[in-house]
């Protein structure tokens, strides 16, 4: 595809950061939240708001998580994410900014991954601050829900399952382990929600140590990656961003392919003897 010989220049001295998107886990059969087929389309996203000041609404929210973080566990890393970490392992990128939440980067082997919007591996207790694996939620969910089996079609990229309405008061949430009380939360950013100001600071410094950031499956709609395109321009460092479709960070890119990941980034790996 167009545009390759200049990315394989921009990665070719080395040290230059990802900053990754939805749209590299496509592949792996979470959608994206802006493409072509992307879940605003069909879904509306549970807010921080909601989650903090509706009991119902969390409710709701645990019941279709429930259902869909089997799928979500179940993905598996793509060739894009193969890519990246055989070109970490040869020096050309450095550290990953991802804002997905689905541990694929890390399930490729990329190491220096910082999880901007959190992961969704892990509970994060909003009373006693007890972080605990997703995993042992679910069993203790699956123990208190016998009988809650209905099948969704397709996971959201946040991890929760479309489900009638109707099913989703059979559900029953437990309480923290730790504490005995709650609200439990994924340990994700939702929607309406900050990240937390040291984890941005983290990633200006992860910026400013780095020759170049390369935005993979982005379409840069949210600030809280997009200002680290608007970072690197001020510094002058050269911004890549590979991505199907149109980004808002394209009038400040050197370089810009439009192509599916899938291709671009074994080829690139490959240019590069990576
Ligand atoms: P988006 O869905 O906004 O953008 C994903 C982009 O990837 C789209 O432009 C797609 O066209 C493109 N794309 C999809 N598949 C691709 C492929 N195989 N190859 C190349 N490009 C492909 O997702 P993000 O920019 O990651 O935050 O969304 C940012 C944040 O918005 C999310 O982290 C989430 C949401 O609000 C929170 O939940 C806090």
């Amino acid at each position: 595809p167009s545009g390759l010989d200049e990315l394989a220049g921009l990665v070719a001295d080395g040290d230059v950061l990802v900053l990754s998107g939805a749209g590299l886990s496509t592949d792996s059969g979470i959608p994206d939240y802006r493409g072509a087929t992307g879940s605003l389309r069909r879904h509306t996203p549970m807010t921080w708001q909601t989650f903090c000041r509706d009991p119902r609404g969390r409710h709701r929210y645990w019941a279709r998580s429930f259902v869909g973080w089997p799928q979500m566990a179940a993905a598996r890393p793509n060739a894009g994410h193969s890519a990246v970490a055989r070109l970490q392992r040869a020096g050309l990128l450095g550290g990953v900014i991802t804002q997905n939440v689905d541990g694929l980067h890390q399930a490729a082997g990329a190491r220096d991954v910082l999880e901007l919007h959190g992961g969704l591996d892990r509970t994060v207790c909003l009373s006693c601050g007890d972080v605990a694996p997703r995993a042992e939620l679910h069993r203790r969910l699956r123990a208190a829900n016998p009988d809650f089996g209905p099948r969704a079609d397709e996971v959201n990229p946040d991890g929760d399952a479309e489900l009638p309405e109707e099913v989703l008061d059979g559900f029953v949430m437990v309480d923290c382990r730790a504490c005995g009380a709650g609200p439990l939360k994924p340990d994700v950013v939702f929607f309406g929600e900050t990240v937390p100001r040291e984890r941005v600071d983290t990633c200006f410094r992860m910026l400013e140590d780095s020759a170049g950031l390369l935005v993979l499956g982005s379409s840069l709609t949210v600030m809280s990656g997009y200002r680290f395109v608007l970072r690197a321009a001020e510094l002058g460092i050269p911004v890549g961003v590979v991505n199907l479709g149109p980004t808002r960070g394209d009038a400040r890119a050197d370089v810009r392919v439009d192509a599916p990941l899938g291709d671009v980034l074994p080829e690139l790996a490959r240019r590069c003897g990576a």
